[in-house]
């Protein structure tokens, strides 16, 4: 074999080794995008989904917010769906991909803040590594969308935006009123 037909058929194998990763890395972002649909991820993290009336770039963020206590009388701590999108002042555009999976898996973000668990990322940690990867690797792949998500609202600090309440509270019947809840009190029969 000469040496050129040695170079041709060497530089030949090692293109078909960066096409098969590339094949690999597309699977992957492919496997992302799919898992982030089903997760529902864009059910919050997209402005007006959370008020069913989505409008804005899907998954740039919401200023709806999600309150986090039960407090029924003035405020009761408001926690916003961050900008997923690559944008480096309003998105995740300063995040590795290790960053997003290390967030999903404990709660911690870019900054060793630890998030809410509005934001269901207790859920999340029990996806397997791989999925988990393949969710950043997706969310790596959105283009940056300039779009500020307001401050998180602490209980008792004035209220800034619209904010909705997800089912994490505990409706407790009061003594007779238990008939009057569907399913409630059903324990005690
Ligand atoms: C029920 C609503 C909801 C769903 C569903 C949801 N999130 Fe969130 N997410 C939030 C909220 C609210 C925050 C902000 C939490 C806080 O400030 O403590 C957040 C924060 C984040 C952050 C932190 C970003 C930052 O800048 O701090 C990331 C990353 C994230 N979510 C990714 C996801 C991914 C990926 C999914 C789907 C697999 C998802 N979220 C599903 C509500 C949600």
């Amino acid at each position: 074999m000469s040496r050129r037909t040695r170079w041709i058929r060497r530089s030949g194998a090692m293109l078909l080794a960066i096409a098969a990763s590339s094949a690999a890395a597309d699977e992957m972002v492919e496997r992302g995008e799919y898992l982030t649909n089903i997760l529902g991820c864009g059910g919050c993290h997209t402005e007006g989904a959370l008020l069913g009336n989505a409008h804005g770039e899907w998954l740039a963020g919401a200023k709806v917010g999600v309150a986090y206590t039960p407090e029924e009388q003035g405020s009761p701590g408001v926690v916003f769906p961050a900008n997923l999108t690559g944008d480096l002042a309003t998105g995740l555009g300063a995040w590795r991909a290790e960053d997003i999976v290390r967030f999903l898996k404990t709660g911690m973000d870019h900054y060793g803040r630890t998030a809410n668990p509005v934001m269901p990322w207790p859920n999340y940690a029990m996806l397997e590594e791989e999925d988990l990867k393949a969710i950043a690797a997706f969310l790596k792949t959105l283009p940056g969308v300039r779009y500020e998500i307001p401050e998180a609202i602490a209980p008792g600090e004035a209220l800034t935006h619209a904010f909705v309440r997800i089912g994490v509270y505990l409706f407790v019947p009061e003594e007779g009123e238990a008939a009057e809840a569907p399913g409630a009190g059903a324990a005690d029969d």
